[in-house]
């Protein structure tokens, strides 16, 4: 495979032409964000430099997220806003390439193409390898829609990411190792926008570690829509999972903290839990979404646990790992929830304690089974219900931030502050850490006291 490392892009500039640009926006999870990064090194082979500013675009790929309704309408009411930047600039001569890419863009790729001329390209995620020939195509005048589902790896056929590009990046990154999903929670589109589940194999992965490590990271967040329910074929011959991969991972030098996300509660397997227990470099931290808290609905919404198998597992997670940190993911107003139903959801969240989370009124998607349920809630009945979960998850995560203070912890160092003399750096609880001080380099993991807590961050001092 070609290494794009080598491709300096300016070098790439044919003569006479301007460098051409290429701008992102991505929405929607981690996932979306790991992938912008390789469609930009994937396009960065090609010529393209990135940019932060849409003016200066030759290239505008939005990276979508089809998620909840709200999620999915973003992509429309941009596209607005893109035409008249598109019909400005063809006034002076200007081409604007504009590509639909993510979930979005797999779920509803025709419907785009109609209601948007402005887009080129419509591109999901299975065919991102094949993004650079399909901005060839646009630009010699075609419209292209790449949706089906690839038959070739794409991480194989993609570039490596660049190690300019990466060590710009800063010293955490995200690595996908799992993709798609095979569960079919009712209320959800990852599997029809994603696919089947999918495993990256532990040499292509290592091979990635590697590379990022070599580049300047310490803390690589591994990914995928059910990232615990990664397996491949280690170079033993046998089948690996999670845990097995992550104490690989931690052999590489350079290497200082490991992270994982999203977790589904049905694969949490003992290797797992007992990597928690012997990987030091494994933060004491998990996303481990429960959704709700009524057995009556986890089966509705096909979680395959009930709230019994949810708190058992947490007991021997926190048996591992006693200082472990546990956020998760709620949904409010699934179809024939009822007040009852509710107050479990928020039994659950007392009887575990979360010091993080997200939570969402139900969405319903068009084609998953959820929609075509009896008994939804009506949306003043979610948002009222909603408020009072967060009201009592914010109280939670609020205590958590307050026994923090006077405690000792690790923070990787990761950029300057915004104000002069600030350093900010990383616990291992992902919250921000504010030091008024230089405590070490960016990229060293240093010891500080906390001493205060902020809005959504922690204030320290080196020790
Ligand atoms: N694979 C993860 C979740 C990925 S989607 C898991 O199984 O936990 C991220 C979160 O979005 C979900 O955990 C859920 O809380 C929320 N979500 C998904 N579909 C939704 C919908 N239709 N309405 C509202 N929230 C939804
Ligand atoms: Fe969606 Fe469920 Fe799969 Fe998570 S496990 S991605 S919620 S279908
Ligand atoms: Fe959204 Fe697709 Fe991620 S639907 S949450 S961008 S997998």
């Amino acid at each position: 495979m070609q290494d794009a490392g080598v491709i300096d892009a300016a070098e790439n500039t044919v003569s006479g032409e301007r460098q051409k640009k290429v701008f992102v926006k991505t929405y929607g999870c981690q996932m979306n964000v790991y992938d912008s990064q390789r469609m930009a090194d994937a396009l960065a082979a090609d010529g393209y430099a990135a940019t932060d500013e849409i003016e200066n675009a030759d290239l505008v790929l939005l990276n979508t997220c089809h998620i909840r309704e709200k999620a999915a309408e973003k992509v429309y009411s941009e596209l607005g806003r893109i035409r008249q930047l598109k019909a400005e600039r063809a006034k002076s001569g200007r081409e604007t390439v504009i590509g639909v890419a993510g979930c979005v863009a797999q779920a509803e790729g025709e419907e785009i193409m109609r209601r948007a001329p402005v887009v080129d390209i419509v591109i999901g995620p299975q065919t991102y390898h094949r993004l650079p020939d399909a901005v060839r195509k646009a630009r010699a005048g075609g419209r292209v829609l790449e949706t089906d589902y690839a038959i070739e790896d794409k991480f194989e056929h993609l570039p490596r990411p660049r190690p300019a590009a990466v060590r710009g990046r800063g010293v955490t990154a995200f690595l996908t190792v799992q993709e798609g999903c095979d569960k079919f929670c009712t209320f959800c589109v990852v599997p029809y926008t994603r696919g089947s589940e999918v495993s990256r194999p532990v040499a292509q992965v290592v091979a990635e570690a590697e590379r990022l490590a070599e580049s300047g990271v310490r803390e690589i967040t591994l990914l995928g829509q059910n990232v615990n329910a990664w397996h491949g074929e280690g170079p033993d011959g046998r089948q690996w999972g999670l845990g097995e991969l992550l104490f690989r991972l931690a052999e590489i030098p350079g290497i200082a903290r490991l992270r994982y996300t999203t977790s589904h509660p049905r694969d949490m397997d003992d290797a797992l839990i007992a990597a928690h227990r012997d990987l030091d470099i494994l933060m004491p931290y998990l996303h481990l979404p429960v959704q709700a808290g009524s057995d009556r609905i986890l089966k509705a919404m096909n979680r395959r646990h009930t709230a019994a198998d949810y708190l058992r597992l947490v007991e021997r997670i926190r048996a591992a790992r006693p200082d472990i940190a546990l956020s998760g993911d709620f949904i409010v107003g699934f179809p024939g929830e009822t007040e009852a139903d509710f107050e479990a959801t928020m039994q659950i969240v007392r009887d575990v304690t979360f010091v993080q989370a997200f939570s969402f009124k139900y969405s319903p998607r068009p084609g998953t089974p959820g929609a075509e349920m009896d008994g939804h809630v009506d949306e003043d009945a979610k948002g009222e219900r909603l408020q009072r979960l967060q009201a009592l998850l914010t109280e939670q995560q609020q205590a958590f931030a307050r026994g923090l203070v006077g405690r000792k912890s690790d923070v990787l160092i990761e950029k300057p502050g915004r104000a002069p003399g600030q350093w900010v750096g990383r616990s291992p609880w992902l919250m921000p850490v504010i030091l008024d001080e230089k405590a070490g380099e960016i990229g060293d993991i240093v010891d500080v006291r906390i001493t205060r807590t902020g809005a959504n961050s922690l204030f320290a001092e080196a020790m």
